[in-house]
């Protein structure tokens, strides 16, 4: 069953049923080692699932359940080796969503939810974007409209000496570090072949998507339908919105403000790749340290081939 949560819809099984497990990766065409975040509607079921929880895991619950976070700990003796990817961890995860804590507090366990999108394409915002990818594979979609942050949780390793983001997301790095009152580092994608979000290709479209700084993109339109091409763009300089309108091009503008640009970046890939174009074009968004989840989505998007 597919079902809202604030970050993106996700795919939802018992976490405690084998069988239920091995669903979803028959459904997202997942590789069996790639573990699944637990979604928990309740802090105290959290004994449920790990062990020697530190007390920073429960600094950061605090500040930041239900939310955009999600915290690797040592797991539990009964979590099925098919929820943690064989793995001596896992991951846990309060969503700030009505429909999703209902669900979850209706059911009464832990939900296991990797995002209801097949595997390696672009995550769904919108119950839409499941009906589309998913439509038919599973049994039921609940509609809970868009989803409010539109990227994935934060990640947190709390199993190594130092907490280390695994995958930048809905929380912050600054967030994360004001409650953790020290730096916390970005870890290397390389050190965990098993987060598949830290595959080098992943959340792709179909459409190849490629990054370009403004003026590449100002020449590139220039010429476009000149070139027997028919390419999409996503775009946010005034400048190249004007140009694209008066060319009527296939664009899509998106705002520069870092909230309404992740919550809305999905949706407009999704719409973009509908439109059976060449390419789609997407405007490098702004360097600084604010953006490291949505460059990391669009780098990984953008990469041609899926490294495993
Ligand atoms: O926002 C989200 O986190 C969404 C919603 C539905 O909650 N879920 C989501 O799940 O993005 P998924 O499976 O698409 O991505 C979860 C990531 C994967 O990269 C997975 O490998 C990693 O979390 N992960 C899960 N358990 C882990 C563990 N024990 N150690 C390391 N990585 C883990
Ligand atoms: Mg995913």
């Amino acid at each position: 069953m597919a079902f809202p949560t604030e970050t993106v819809y996700g795919l939802g099984a018992d976490a405690s049923n084998q069988e239920a497990i091995k669903g979803i990766f028959r459904i997202k065409g997942r590789p069996e080692t790639h573990p699944l975040i637990v979604h928990i509607a309740d802090l105290s079921a959290l004994n449920d699932w790990a062990i020697n929880i530190p007390a920073v895991a429960y600094r950061l619950a605090e500040r930041f359940w239900p939310g955009p976070l999600t915290l690797i700990l040592n797991k539990a003796p009964n979590v099925p080796c098919e929820v943690t990817g064989g793995q001596e961890t896992v991951g846990v995860r309060m969503p700030n969503h009505p429909v999703a804590m209902e669900l979850i507090e209706a059911f009464g366990g832990g939900v296991a939810a990797p995002s209801a999108n097949l595997f390696g394409r672009l995550s769904p915002t919108r119950a839409e974007h499941v009906q589309d990818q998913l439509g038919g594979l599973v049994d039921m979609v609940i509609d809970g409209g868009p989803c409010g942050v539109g990227l994935e949780s934060t990640i947190v390793n709390l199993t190594s000496d130092t907490p280390q983001v695994l995958r930048p997301g809905g929380v912050s790095l600054s967030a994360l570090s004001d409650t953790l009152k020290q730096d916390i580092s970005l870890g290397n994608g390389a050190d965990y072949p098993r987060v598949s979000g830290s595959l080098e290709r992943h959340y792709s479209p179909l459409t190849p998507l490629k990054l370009r700084n403004f003026s590449e993109l100002s020449e590139i339109i220039s010429v476009e339908k000149n070139n027997r091409q028919n390419n999409g763009f996503l775009i946010h300089s005034e400048g190249l919105i004007k140009k694209a309108t008066e060319k009527n091009l296939a664009f899509r503008s998106i705002s520069t403000n870092y909230d309404m640009y992740s919550k809305s970046l999905y949706d407009l890939l999704h719409s973009l790749d509908k439109m059976s174009l060449d390419s789609i074009f997407i405007e490098k968004p702004p360097a600084n340290s604010e953006w490291i989840a949505v460059a990391d989505r669009l780098k990984r998007a953008s990469r041609k081939t899926t490294q495993t």
